[in-house]
């Protein structure tokens, strides 16, 4: 896909800002606190119907507008044109997502239609953090990459908050509540099985995609790998089989759950464990090996998405250009820029000078205080 305008209106600092982008790199340079990744956040509410990173749409309105709009232009790779808006009105707390000036009934649909793949100085989690962080980031992947995905983790979340609503109950009043609960087992246990089933296949593909990824950033001979760790162990990875070890374990289980208030068992919390020469990566990784395996999952993301949306990605680097070494950013940008349309923010205006696969066409955004400055095309320059 190739995101050819960007319209912000009363969105965070930028009252009016009209982007046109180039279908290669655009870089978005200026000083701290200036605006820059304020654009990727407008970016990615036409992918995602939400920032990437902000709780809630409200804080994104300018601070004493009544609502922001954001308008994009969209050319996808079949060379169909798009028109997403994304209107939100903040007294009536309302968001308004048309596709064409058609409204679109839940804002989520739009998920996975325009895939983004998005790295950021937050997202160094991933391999650092917590298993809740690995699995926010596959559930991210595969809700891009597939819609059933998608709407069976709505339902198991909405599932779930209500078997622990019983369970807190429980908890409290100390009574043992199993006609409330076996309703909830039961579709906890559908869905759940689901979930896992889908999430050991991805792993399957995605594995291959992110050891190639790794070799050519790291051009050396580790090995990285990525292995999925449910919460509970099954012999064959059909929906049955995994049902009837879900429901064993819930069994097992209930007595602890009960007591302490909430479910143990199902794909909230699964691992997924990433590891370098058979060494968990959390633990053992050194600096450089961490940010090179997160830049392969991202690289591995960008692929994975690309072949299964079949629509190019657009790729999201938010301030990692000083994070990442010369080495690896040349690799990503390489394997991505060729293909794909990139938009990045920097402070450093001679960020990508040196990296001769990207310097023939940067299209460099000047942003100050919520406005651009000045564009200027690189490749018109030199
Ligand atoms: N809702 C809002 N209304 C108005 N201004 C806002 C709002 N939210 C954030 N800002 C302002 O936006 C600016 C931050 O923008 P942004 O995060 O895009 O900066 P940046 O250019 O990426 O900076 P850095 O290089 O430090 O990452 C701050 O000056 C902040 O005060
Ligand atoms: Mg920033």
């Amino acid at each position: 896909m190739n995101l050819q305008r960007i319209v912000l209106d009363n969105f965070r600092n930028h009252s009016s800002t009209l982007i046109d982008c180039s279908p290669g790199v655009n870089l978005f340079l200026g000083n701290n606190g200036e605006g820059k990744t304020n654009i990727l956040e407008g970016i990615s509410y036409f992918c995602l119907a939400k920032s990437f990173y902000a709780v809630s749409d409200s804080i994104v309105v300018k601070i004493g507008e009544p609502g922001f709009t954001a308008t994009s232009k969209i050319l996808s790779d079949s060379k169909v044109e798009y028109e997403i808006q994304v209107v939100f009105d903040r007294e009536l707390n309302q968001k308004t997502v048309t596709v064409n000036k058609t409204r679109i009934d839940k804002a989520s649909s739009l998920i996975g239609q325009f895939p983004v793949v998005i790295l950021s100085p937050e997202q160094s989690t991933i391999t650092f953090g917590s298993p809740a962080d690995r699995r926010r980031f596959i559930d991210f992947v595969m809700s891009q990459s597939s819609r059933i995905y998608l709407e069976n983790l709505i339902d198991y979340r909405r599932i779930l908050k209500q078997r622990n609503k019983i369970l807190s109950e429980m908890q409290t009043t100390r009574n043992e509540n199993r006609e409330a609960i076996e309703p909830w087992n039961d579709s906890l246990i559908s869905v759940g099985s689901s979930i896992m089933k889908k999430r050991k296949e991805f792993i399957e593909d995605f594995k291959g995609i992110m050891v190639d990824a790794y070799a050519r950033l790291s051009g050396m001979s580790e090995r990285p790998e990525i292995e999925y760790s449910p919460s509970f162990e099954y012999v064959e990875n059909s929906e049955n089989v995994i049902e009837a070890s879900f429901k064993n374990a819930l069994q097992n289980q209930f007595s602890d759950e009960r007591r302490i208030g909430y479910t143990l068992m199902g794909p909230h919390r699964d691992e997924f464990i990433f590891q370098i020469n058979e060494l968990h990566a959390k633990n053992f990784a050194s600096q450089g090996q961490h940010k090179t395996f997160l830049v392969a999952l991202k690289l591995a993301e960008f692929f994975y998405l690309k072949n299964r949306c079949n629509e190019t990605p657009i790729l999201l680097l938010d301030d990692v250009l000083s994070e990442l070494d010369e080495y690896r950013c040349r690799r990503l940008l390489e394997a991505v820029a060729n293909t794909g349309q990139v938009f990045i923010t920097s402070t450093n205006e001679h960020a990508l000078d040196g990296l001769s696969v990207v310097s023939a066409n940067p299209r460099k955004f000047f942003v100050k205080q919520g406005r651009i400055e000045r564009v200027e095309d690189s490749a018109k320059i030199n």
